[in-house]
């Protein structure tokens, strides 16, 4: 009787985990840390519809927004450790990873716009710099453009000298925390599920970022001056925990290559429009005064940046700067 028994439970067993494993999907936790309403919340959006119509839903992609499973520290790890398996964090953010050389796209003022940047992220400099990921367990998949950042604070900021003394919301780069000190202010590096309340209670005086990101983190309410300084760039490198991509069925990952293809163009379609219409949001909104700086001002902020360049370069590599200038004429 008990034979009987022990049977049929393994049969019954049996059948359930052979139904469980034909209708189970393959699960994607795609975890970021900005707004839905972003170029990067679209994309992802994107990605997921795509995914799983591709792979007739043998492919779920569950994205989670606005840092709601981690933050920015946490999110790469927990890729490394295969609690998430897809980010796209910004190429400010792999310094603590131990691939520094993304920290050149921080540099001030490197990429004059959009055309300049997709030369490298889209040409052979920036593929090259996705391989170095691998070493890290780590697979790069794309570039998602955001765009040009302006800065803010509760004073308007037209020349360096405006900069003198203010506490300002950095990511974690290096580069970025020279671009800060060579403005005589002094950064310090948040998180960015945490810099609306440092802006908010006075722990830091102000911050750059993209107008999308400003306007969808409510930043600009707490922020009276704005300065349109386009001084540098904030994009993504779409990630992958390598050990799951590689793992992947083969047809189920040509069509996540194929959907991350199209989900890319759709980012990189959207994120120039995107910040023009936060831009002017913001302006609208009347919370913040937005200011464009004449040329001469852009020609001092030029000038005070432009030695992190030099001092940043043993850091990044200065091949790889090169290649950059040489890429973007
Ligand atoms: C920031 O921390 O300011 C940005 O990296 C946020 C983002 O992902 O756009």
């Amino acid at each position: 009787k008990k034979t009987l028994f022990t049977l049929t439970t393994a049969v019954v067993l049996g059948l359930s985990s052979l139904y469980a494993y034909a209708a189970d999907p393959i699960t994607i936790k795609f975890s970021h840390v900005v707004a839905p309403d972003t170029p990067k919340g679209k994309a992802a959006e994107k990605f997921k519809q795509l995914a799983e119509e591709k792979t007739k839903g043998a492919v779920k992609v569950e994205v989670f927004a606005n840092s709601t499973l981690y933050k920015d520290k946490e999110e790469m790890e927990a890729l490394q450790m295969g609690a998430v398996q897809m980010l796209a964090p910004s190429l400010a953010k792999f310094g603590p990873l131990g691939v520094k050389e993304f920290e050149a796209f921080d540099l001030p003022y490197i990429f004059r716009n959009y055309e300049d940047l997709h030369k490298v992220t889209q040409g052979e400099v920036g593929m090259g710099l996705l391989t170095k990921l691998e070493a890290k367990g780590v697979k790069g998949l794309a570039y998602w453009d955001n765009g040009f950042k302006i800065m803010s604070a509760n004073k308007p900021l037209k020349t360096p000298d405006d900069f003198k003394g203010l506490k300002m919301r950095i990511q974690s780069s290096k580069v970025l925390e020279a671009e800060m000190r060579a403005l005589g202010a002094n950064p310090q590096v948040l998180p960015f599920s945490e810099t609306y309340q440092a802006l908010q209670t006075g722990v830091v005086d102000g911050t750059e970022n993209p107008p999308s990101n400003l306007l969808t983190q409510k930043m600009h309410e707490v922020q009276k001056n704005a300065s349109v300084t386009n001084h540098g760039y904030l994009g993504y490198a779409v990630i992958a925990n390598k050990a799951f991509w590689d793992k992947l069925p083969e047809d189920v990952r040509k069509s996540l290559e194929e959907a991350m293809k199209e989900s890319t163009d759709y980012a990189n379609q959207i994120a120039k429009e995107e910040n023009d219409k936060a831009l002017e949001a913001v302006k609208a909104s009347g919370k913040t005064e937005v200011y464009m700086p004449t040329e001469d001002e852009t020609k001092a902020m030029q000038k005070a940046l432009a030695p992190v360049h030099t001092e940043m370069s043993e850091r990044i590599g200065k091949d790889l700067i090169t290649s950059i200038y040489t890429a973007t004429g």
